[in-house]
């Protein structure tokens, strides 16, 4: 049977105090309703509605969903009323399986067995044991054991609040069933709202079979009202990633103190320290070491390249056995291919260093290809920039870079060419030979040093 999602993400998050609407804000690097899109993805839904209210136009200007249908709910009357909204673009054999914008961590597995229970006509919700339940639905079931209906807090006598298993809210059904339900709703209830937990009660009643899964891990049904929830979801997403990391063979100093926002892949033995922060699509190959306190954002390390402590890489492609820092950034379009050396204070921008080179201090690279074994001196700048347009600088295999150098682009620099400290190269410089701009030394005899007057 195929499956429809419905994501309900209308409410306001009044308690975020934030401009930015809730589902809006990230849990690991990504915004929360994108996960739970994800999650309707690796279920195979055939097709997804997300349910939008406060902050529509920017909600559905900042998910990426081609595919999404979005339903808008202009008056936020209940989760009942909300999932009724979404209906009519569910066909009634479909599958609807209900989940919420703000509740980001919750795991595919978790979900397959509610949709196989909805295939076999039962009403399949998920529950959660909680410590402390306060201001969840709690879950009532009578004495053999059996469902029989959600409670709302607002609306539990003192018994009934006493009940640790709750309603995560997330549950499945067929269309048809949601449909004739959710028509009969009232929301004669303590918050004058149609309340979705209200059609369990209904399927008892119709003796459609209840069934509840329980989802070990709270963490899954953790929602984020306000900030200090948002962040002990971040700190539960984190601790999920960088378990992964570590089951795949990666050594994490202290995996506390590592975070992962956005894709990353390490390979087996590699070594990360702490205070580092991964963003974007990252790919790191095997024994590979990671100093402390670096970002990494959508860049690809390469087997056995080490990333010394404080480096940021943005962008950048870091090739086998490579070295890279203390202090090194590494902006888009950096690429050091295999064995390739970037030092402390070293800005590498557009540009290849090919196999080998070296640019080991304080150096500006832009728009350049630097060839095999290439030594860069300290304090080499290109100038790629002439206040209008971006010039290359290209620089043959085995030339030697005097320190202090201008490479005033475009320019080429010849293979094994060697370039005197101190130059401003405007002009190309032949392969093999010696070139330099450097004025004359020359001494002033018996010159004497201003005195300060005493
Ligand atoms: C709901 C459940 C409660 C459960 C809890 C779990 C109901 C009546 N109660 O309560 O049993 O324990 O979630 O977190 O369902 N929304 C809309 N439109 C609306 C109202 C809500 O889209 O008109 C969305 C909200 O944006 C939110 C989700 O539905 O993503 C849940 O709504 P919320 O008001 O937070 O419900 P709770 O009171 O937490
Ligand atoms: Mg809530």
């Amino acid at each position: 049977m195929e499956l429809s999602v419905v994501i309900l993400a209308a409410g306001k998050g009044k308690r975020m105090a934030s401009a930015l609407p809730k589902v809006l804000h990230p849990i690991g690097g990504r915004p929360m309703l994108q996960h739970g899109l994800d999650c309707a993805r690796s279920l195979d839904a055939r097709r997804c509605c997300i349910v939008v209210g406060h902050g529509n136009e920017r909600i559905r200007a900042a998910i990426h969903a081609p595919d999404a249908v979005w339903v808008e709910q202009a008056e936020q009357l209940g989760t009942g009323h909300a999932v009724a909204q979404a209906l009519p673009t569910i066909p009634d054999q479909s599958l609807v399986l209900v989940l919420y914008g703000d509740v980001p961590l919750v795991r595919e597995t978790s979900l397959r067995p509610l949709v196989h229970a909805a295939a076999d006509g039962a009403l399949a919700i998920l529950t959660v044991e909680l410590e402390n339940p306060r201001g969840y639905g709690r879950v009532i079931r009578d004495a053999t054991g059996s469902v029989r209906r959600i409670v709302e807090e607002k609306d539990a006598l003192e018994e009934e609040r006493s009940v640790r298993e709750c309603n995560t809210g997330m549950l499945a059904a067929t269309a048809r069933s949601l449909r004739a339900w959710t028509a009969r709703l009232g929301n004669d209830n303590s918050q004058a709202e149609f309340y979705l937990t209200d059609v369990i009660g209904m399927a008892v009643q119709e003796q459609v079979p209840v069934f509840a899964a329980r989802v070990e891990d709270p963490a899954e049904a953790m929602g984020a009202n306000d900030r200090v929830q948002l962040a002990a979801l971040e700190r539960a997403y984190q601790v999920r990633a960088v378990r992964s990391l570590m089951l795949g063979g990666a050594t994490l100093l202290d995996p506390a103190r590592v975070d992962v926002r956005g894709a990353v892949t390490t390979g087996r033995d590699c070594l990360i320290d702490v205070n580092v922060v991964f963003e974007g699509d990252v790919r790191v190959g095997e024994d590979v070491t990671i100093g402390s306190n670096c970002l990494i954002r959508s860049s690809w390390i390469h087997d056995g390249a080490v990333i010394h402590p404080n480096c940021i890489l943005d962008g950048a492609i870091v090739g086998p056995d490579c070295q890279v820092g203390p202090f090194a950034r590494l902006r888009p379009g950096a690429e050091l291919l295999a064995g390739a050396r970037v030092g402390n204070f070293v800005e590498v921008k557009q540009s290849v260093l090919r196999e080998g080179a070296k640019a080991n201090h304080l150096t500006y690279i832009g728009d350049a290809d630097v060839g095999q074994a290439v030594n860069v001196g300290a304090g080499t700048i290109t100038c790629n920039y002439d206040g209008a347009n971006k010039h290359r600088t290209v620089i043959g295999a085995g030339a030697f870079i005097g320190s202090n150098s201008s490479l005033v682009a475009p320019v080429e620099i010849g293979e094994r060419a060697t370039i005197g400290a101190g130059s401003t190269i405007t002009g190309s410089a032949p392969a093999e030979e010696l070139t330099l701009t450097r004025v004359k030394q020359r001494t002033i005899r018996n010159w004497k040093r201003p005195e300060k007057k005493r």
